[in-house]
């Protein structure tokens, strides 16, 4: 196998908060053994436009507090074609990279898989997004800081909540993962939580609220919850309950943002530092992961095909503390 000289970096999909540390982790890991290393703009739409940069260890400096992505992100729809990645691929040739590190999700590591298949271009992958839904990891970089970012926003509404005795309904982010909305209505003691991982909640969640005494009521909806969307949700509340005020907050692309958390920081700068080495111990086609404190290696196929277990002793929990 040759000798990898030259790596790019990208980062994909919806941002995250700590992607800036984790793209300072690969630069500096990576000149520290004497590779070259590029940027890749916008994700692998910058790789179709050629837009690549090259990265030294001052381009990398004062980013690791910073929320976003130095380096853009975006959902490639012209990666998805052959004709796109034949694009991609040339732009990488002019500039000689061997080796790709991808931040991003599942989508992410599902492209860097069919590129790296067609193209023999080693691909390692670094879980980034604020979802946490990534099979392989007990942590995807991001989700920290989003989820207090959500119980920030959550005990600011509990205030105004309390104030007025109003019911609120807050939409968090999770098209297909209540990680963000189960962790922070556990932690905030919200009065009901939908996810998208359970059917059939909004009988029991009526009931509840019939049940608890009458000053606040908080219930955090994640976005891919199965009742129908927030405003139905409300609507069913109110049915059942017409004197209940009733507010819905969706708190949105705010909880992308922001300075990351010290733990995703570090989990950034963790796993950048281990992607870069396994690039250079050949391996390709992995997801470096972070389960039970320690760093792991899952291949591509495993984390894009499988879902991570859902762990119903929280939803018990949260239920028990009602
Ligand atoms: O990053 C993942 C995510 O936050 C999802 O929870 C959400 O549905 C989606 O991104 C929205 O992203 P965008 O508005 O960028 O398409």
């Amino acid at each position: 196998m040759a000798k990898i000289k030259k790596i790019a970096v990208l980062t994909s999909g919806g941002d995250a908060p700590g992607m800036n540390a984790a793209i300072r982790a690969v630069v500096r890991a990576a000149l520290h053994n004497q590779l070259e290393v590029f940027g890749i703009m916008y994700g692998y739409e910058g790789m179709i436009t050629g837009e690549i940069i090259p990265l030294k260890s001052r381009d990398v400096s004062n980013i690791i507090h910073r929320g976003g992505t130095i380096l853009g992100s975006a959902r490639s729809a012209t990666f998805k074609t052959p004709e796109g990645r034949r694009k991609a691929y040339e732009n990488l040739m002019k500039h000689e990279i061997d080796a790709l590190v991808v931040i991003g999700g599942d989508g992410t590591f599902r492209g860097a898989g069919i590129f790296s298949q067609e193209y023999d271009i080693p691909c390692v992958g670094i879980p980034g997004t604020i979802d946490n839904d990534m099979y392989g990891t007990d942590f995807t970089i991001g989700f920290d800081t989003a989820l207090n970012t959500v119980v920030q926003a959550l005990d600011k509404i509990k205030d105004t909540a309390n104030s007025h005795r109003r019911v609120f309904l807050v939409e968090v982010m999770g098209r297909d993962a209540g990680y963000l909305a189960l962790r922070s209505g556990v932690a905030t003691g919200a009065e009901g939580i939908l996810i998208p991982e359970v059917d059939g909640q909004i009988e029991e969640l009526l009931d509840t609220l019939g049940h608890s005494p009458k000053t606040s009521r908080i219930v955090v909806v994640a976005e891919g919850e199965t009742e129908g969307g927030i405003h139905q949700v409300a609507k069913q509340i109110k049915d059942k309950y017409p004197d209940f005020d009733i507010r819905v907050n969706v708190l949105g692309h705010m909880q992308r943002g922001g300075s990351p958390s010290a733990f995703d920081r570090f989990l950034a700068s963790r796993l950048g530092v281990e992607a870069v080495q396994a690039l250079l111990d050949n391996q390709r086609s992995i997801m470096i992961g972070f389960e039970r404190h320690d760093v792991v290696h899952v291949p591509f196929n495993k984390t894009i095909k499988q879902k991570p277990l859902f762990n119903r002793d929280l939803m018990n929990v949260a239920h028990l503390l009602l």
